[in-house]
Formats: structure tokens, C-alpha cells, sequence
């Protein structure tokens, strides 16, 4: 089974607040709050969940099937708290619950965290037994739960503060392929910069048509590009890249530096791409169909042979 794990932002709140009452309902004793409380929860306190530490959801087939956030530790920053961990029942037993248990973690390592901790009722066996492969350990500490008297294990697990690597990825396709979404999303979910020439000329109110402007700004972003990851960072690129000697440049580029590199390919058939186009209506002048007809056929295909080059090639679903 495919899943895939996200940050969890703000047009994520009803997948949220729907996950977290399902995980009430169907684990009544498992969490510390209860399905009444979050029923009377005000709409606004939903978004605590957003700023307040991270929270991922975890989707399987297309459906948000799970839920953990870490919160950090109120009064020393080398802790995080595991907390609200729940997998749908028909993900049980699936590896699900491990993605999360990684996004959690690797938050906390982002954070600056050396240490997360988790609170996990004495008698629930099967999380106990999850978590102590996952890499908990008791700390010798019990809590008594004040809503109901059930004795709380305190478990933890190290994490690890490595020298990050940098990853550079390519979002490549046509216009209307579905990069700005797909980049959008990588940069919350891998908690990275994305740049993307169209916004930095918009806003600086230079035409996207205006091909030596846009060298320019391509130019200047590539530079941040490779201070950032130099740094350890992730960076977006989404940039269109359509010839392979541009994308081999930065492929190289990257990987020169330490960095990985991947590229993430949106292939969609010229009718959808005209479609999505004239549907959005972003571009002034509009997009001409046969334009776009030459631009596909223009268009470098990314082979075998240039995949073969990358860290990680991702063809997501324009
Ligand atoms: C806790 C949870 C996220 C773990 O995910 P999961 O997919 O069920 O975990 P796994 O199946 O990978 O691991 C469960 C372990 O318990 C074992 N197990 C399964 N059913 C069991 C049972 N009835 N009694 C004892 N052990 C059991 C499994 O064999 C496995 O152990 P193993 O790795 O040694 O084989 C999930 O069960 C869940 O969402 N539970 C409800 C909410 C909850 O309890 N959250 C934790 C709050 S602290």
C-alpha cells in the first residue's frame, strides 16, 4: 500500500479536526482528551495544532487514515512530545503508523530536539509494543491520568543530530502540468524553499514572457539555490526545466555541492494541459493551443538513461 505523510496546513483543519474525532470515537481510552472535549472545540483552536508544534496526517489510498503531531517541550527545546498517534483500524499491522512515527521524529531533529517522549497508558499493549520497536524506552516515570485514574507510561527515543544533507529537487513539466501544487506541497512537506521564477517576477512586476529577465532571475535563484544547499536545506526548483542540459546542470550542480538531487517529472496529455490552462487563466496574453502543441513537442522527456543520474526520480500524477 502507497502513503504518503504531509505537515498538516491551514485548508487541513477539517481533515484534522475529522481525524482527531475519529481517533477519539474509536480509542476512547487511549488519548488524554476525549471526543466531547474536541466536539466543543471552538473552530479557531483547531489552528493551535498548526503553529504550536507540527502535526502530519498520513493518507492511503487517497483518504487522510491517520494523525501525529509533535509538540515541543514547554520549558527545555531538546524535547518533543509525540502525541495524538492514531492509525485508521484497517491500517493496523501496515507499517502506517511507522511514516508518522519518521515525520515526527524527523521534525524533531529539524527543531533541534535530541530527545522525543511520549505518554502511553499502561494497558494499551499493542501501541506499548509499537513504540518499543519503533525505538521507545520506558524512562522509569508513570503518570496517573487526572480524567480517569489510568496509569500513564513515560517512553522515549534519541534522535540523532546529523549534518544535514542538502537535496535539491526538480520539478519539472509544461505549463498547467501541475508543478506549483506538486512544488507547494514538497515545500511543507519536506520543509523546504521553493522558488519559483513566475512568483519573483510578478512580484517585481516584470512580464513572465520577458525572456531576458527571467535568465536573469533563474540566474539569481540558482545562486540562493546553492548557498541553501550548502547549507543542509531542501530546495524546490520549479523552473519548467524542459531541456535535459538544464536540468543536468543543476543535477550536477547539486550533487557538486554534497547535495542530492531529484527530479520529479508531471507528465499530462496536451488536452488536459489546454484545459487546466484556460480553466485558471493566470496568463496574459492567454496560451494558444498550438503553442502549447510545440512547447510539448520541445519538451526533453526525462529518459532512462538521465533518471539513472538522479538520487530519486518521483513521477507524481499531474
Ligand atoms: C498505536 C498504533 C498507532 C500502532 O500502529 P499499528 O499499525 O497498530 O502497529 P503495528 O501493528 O506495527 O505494531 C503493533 C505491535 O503490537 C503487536 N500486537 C498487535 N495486536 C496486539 C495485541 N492485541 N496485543 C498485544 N500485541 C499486539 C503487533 O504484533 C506488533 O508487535 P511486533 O512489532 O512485535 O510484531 C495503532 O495501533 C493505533 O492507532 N492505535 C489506536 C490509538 C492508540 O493507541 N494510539 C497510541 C496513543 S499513545
Amino acid at each position: 500500500m502507497n502513503f504518503t505523510v504531509r505537515r498538516a496546513q491551514l485548508e487541513d483543519l477539517a481533515s484534522l479536526r475529522d481525524l482527531r474525532i475519529q481517533a477519539l470515537t474509536e480509542s476512547p481510552t487511549a488519548f488524554s482528551s476525549t471526543v466531547d472535549i474536541e466536539l466543543a472545540r471552538a473552530p479557531e483552536t483547531w489552528r493551535r495544532w498548526l503553529t504550536n508544534g507540527a502535526t502530519f496526517l498520513l493518507t492511503a489510498e487517497g483518504r487522510d487514515s491517520g494523525i501525529a503531531a509533535g509538540l515541543p517541550d514547554k520549558d527545555d527545546p531538546s524535547i518533543v512530545y509525540l502525541v495524538s498517534m492514531w492509525v485508521h483500524p484497517s491500517l493496523r499491522g501496515s507499517g502506517a503508523a511507522e511514516h508518522l512515527v519518521a515525520a515526527v521524529k524527523e521534525w524533531a531533529v529539524r527543531f533541534g530536539a535530541s530527545q522525543v517522549r511520549l505518554l502511553c497508558v499502561r494497558d494499551n499493549i499493542r501501541a506499548g509494543r509499537f513504540y518499543e520497536r519503533v525505538g521507545f524506552r520506558s524512562t522509569g516515570k508513570n503518570i496517573v491520568r487526572e480524567r480517569d485514574g489510568a496509569i500513564e507510561l513515560e517512553l522515549a527515543c534519541q534522535v540523532e543530530r546529523r549534518a544535514r544533507r542538502g537535496a535539491l529537487i526538480i520539478v519539472c513539466g509544461l505549463p498547467g502540468s501541475g508543478k506549483t501544487t506538486h512544488a507547494r506541497q514538497l515545500e511543507s512537506a519536506r520543509s523546504a524553499v521553493r522558488l519559483c521564477p513566475d512568483e519573483w517576477m510578478q512580484e517585481l512586476a516584470i512580464s513572465v514572457w520577458d525572456e531576458t529577465a527571467r535568465a536573469r532571475v533563474e540566474a539569481l535563484q540558482w545562486k540562493l539555490a546553492q548557498r541553501l544547499l550548502t547549507r543542509g536545506m531542501t530546495v524546490v526548483l520549479e523552473w519548467g526545466t524542459w531541456a535535459r542540459q538544464e536540468r543536468e546542470t543543476l543535477r550536477a550542480g547539486a550533487q557538486a555541492l554534497g547535495a542530492s538531487a531529484e527530479l520529479h517529472y508531471l507528465a499530462a496529455p496536451v488536452d488536459m494541459l489546454f484545459d487546466r490552462l484556460q480553466h485558471r487563466g493566470a496568463e496574459r496574453p492567454a496560451i494558444q493551443r498550438k503553442a502549447l502543441e510545440e512547447w510539448a513537442a520541445a519538451f526533453e522527456v526525462p529518459d532512462e538513461e538521465e533518471r539513472a543520474l538522479f538520487d530519486q526520480v518521483v513521477a507524481p500524477e499531474a
